[in-house]
Formats: C-alpha cells, structure tokens, sequence
C-alpha cells in the first residue's frame, strides 16, 4: 500500500477548495483577525450557520481594535443566536489582550496564541497554520475521521488524539501549512464523511488502509458508551402576557456553557412529578425576572 502523498491532497485542494468569506484566494495575504474570528465562530457550529454572522460582524467590528474597544452589550448583540456565549465573551477578552500586550497584531506562533483567552489547542493550530505559515497540526473531529481512516488507527478517541496529531504534522508540508489545514478541512467536510465517504472522489483513496477493508464507518474507534443514570427534572416555561418567555443563562462552562434556558428544578434519578411544582421559580412575584422577547 502507497504512503499517502501531502502533494495529491494539495493538488485536489488546488481544485476543488470550498470558496468561504474568511479564506484568502491563492496569492493574497491572510488576515489574522479574519482567521481567527472565522475559527472562533467555527468551534461547534456550521460553516453554513457562520457564514452570515461572520460578515455582519466584520462589517460592524472591521478590525481588532474595533472589536477590543467596543462596549460588551455590543459584541454580545453581534453574536446572539450563534450559541455557546463563553466564546463571545472570550473573543471581546482576546481581542483586548492583543491590543494592551500585543500592540494590536495576533501573536504569529502557535504557542502564543495558546495563551490568548478562547484560544485551545485546535485553534492555535489552525491560526497559527492559516494565517501565518507554521507548521503546526489543527486538529478537529475532520481531521480525526480522515487519518483514523488513512492509518486504520485503532485507539479510540479522545485518548487517540495524540497520535493524530503526530500523522497530522509529519504530513504538514513546509510550504503550505495553511492550506494542508484546510484541505484536510474540505476532505473531512465533503468527501470523507461520517457515513457514506465519497471515497471514489477522495485523493487518497488509493492509500486509505480503511477502504479496501470496507471499514471506513468504522473509524474513529469511539469507546462504547457506559450507562449513565437516567435523571427527570421539571422544565417551567413563563409565558408573559405579551409573549415574552422567561430564561436564565446557564454558568458559562460545562453543557451547553452560556446558553439561555428555561429554569428548570433538579434533576433526578428520584424525580418526583408530583413534587415538580416546589422548585418553580416563584420568585418572581416579588422581584424583578428578566424577560426577553424572541
Ligand atoms: N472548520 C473549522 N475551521 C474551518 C475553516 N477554516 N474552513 C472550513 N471549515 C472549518
């Protein structure tokens, strides 16, 4: 079986890469600021689902220091309904460690960037690779579904991660970092899918030690799921008399960090449905909720 060949990713990427808003065209120069706004917005949400905000909110925040300076409310307000509100925090935080200790330009290494607010590894890889030209191994779900499959890889994630990233950069061609990132991106996105890979169209299928066996779906190897305890809990829906509803913002790390919610009681292994009604939040009667309209 052939190695796989960094030059035939290249050459299908050269043909065929997804045109998106936040990519420079061959030739042209990336703009840090874009990459990492598009990255941010990109963590757990869909390049469909990005492509709008990313415009509005380069229009309204069009350089790092626009967006360092404005006032939280705004950046909170350009960013509703893209989810996850630790990022939007984060990002407006990041933004204004660049401006005071970076005098206004992203740091151009990927262990730099790892110290940047909102800044993980897969982000300060990707960054790093994107807009400056290191070699480095941005590593996502795509990424880890591709090699997995290429290599047969059989340590089941996330343990396996870090021989991922070890294929990933021994690959990384020293010429092209940013766009080995980002085909390894479209080939995950497009052709190597989670289930039925278009693996006639795929670059390296030649290589893929998964296909010939049929075992594409197979990879990543997941650990099986341990059962976890069933738990109930009530969920109150407040609907005033002009429609708004009544949420609360769930704390900003763990499931689904910095999301709106309805209230809800405890949850339970023990949950009572008769007893939900003594955690409704009744407060309300005498202090001020917060209302907000859709
Ligand atoms: N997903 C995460 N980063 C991306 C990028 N730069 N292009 C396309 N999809 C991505």
């Amino acid at each position: 079986m052939p190695c796989p060949d960094p030059a035939e990713l290249m050459t299908w990427y050269d043909r065929q890469r997804r045109a998106l808003p936040w990519r420079a065209l061959p030739g042209e120069h990336p703009d840090p600021y874009r990459v990492w706004l598009s990255e941010i917005m990109l963590q757990q949400t869909t390049v469909q689902a990005v492509k709008p905000y990313f415009a509005a909110f380069l229009a309204r925040f069009p350089t790092v220091r626009a967006l360092a300076e404005a006032p939280a409310e705004a950046v909170m307000s350009a960013w509703a309904g893209l989810g996850y509100y630790s990022r939007a925090r984060n990002l407006h935080a990041c933004a204004q460690v660049v401006m005071t200790r970076h005098g206004g330009r992203f740091p151009a290494t990927e262990a730099e960037l790892r110290d940047l607010p909102g800044i993980g590894a897969y982000t300060s890889a990707a960054v790093a690779a994107i807009a400056f030209g290191e070699v480095a191994a941005a590593v996502d779900g795509n990424v880890e579904r591709v090699m997995t499959r290429l290599f047969r890889l059989e340590t089941p994630m996330p343990a396996g991660r870090a021989e991922v990233a070890r294929r990933t950069l021994a690959m990384v061609p020293a010429d092209r970092p940013g766009d080995f990132a980002q085909a390894l991106m479209d080939l995950g996105a497009t052709i190597c899918t989670p289930r039925k890979p278009a693996c006639a169209l795929c670059p390296w299928r030649t290589p893929c030690l998964a296909r010939p066996a049929g075992e594409q779906e197979a990879y990543p190897r997941k650990l099986a799921k341990t059962d976890g305890t069933l738990r109930r809990g009530a969920a109150f829906v407040l609907v005033r008399n002009d429609d708004a509803i009544l949420l609360r913002t769930r704390p900003p790390k763990g499931l689904l960090g910095g999301m709106a919610e309805v209230p809800t009681g405890l949850w339970s292994d023990r949950h009572d449905p008769l007893r939900a009604l003594d955690d409704a939040p009744t407060s309300f009667a005498t202090s001020s909720p917060i209302f907000r309209s859709n």
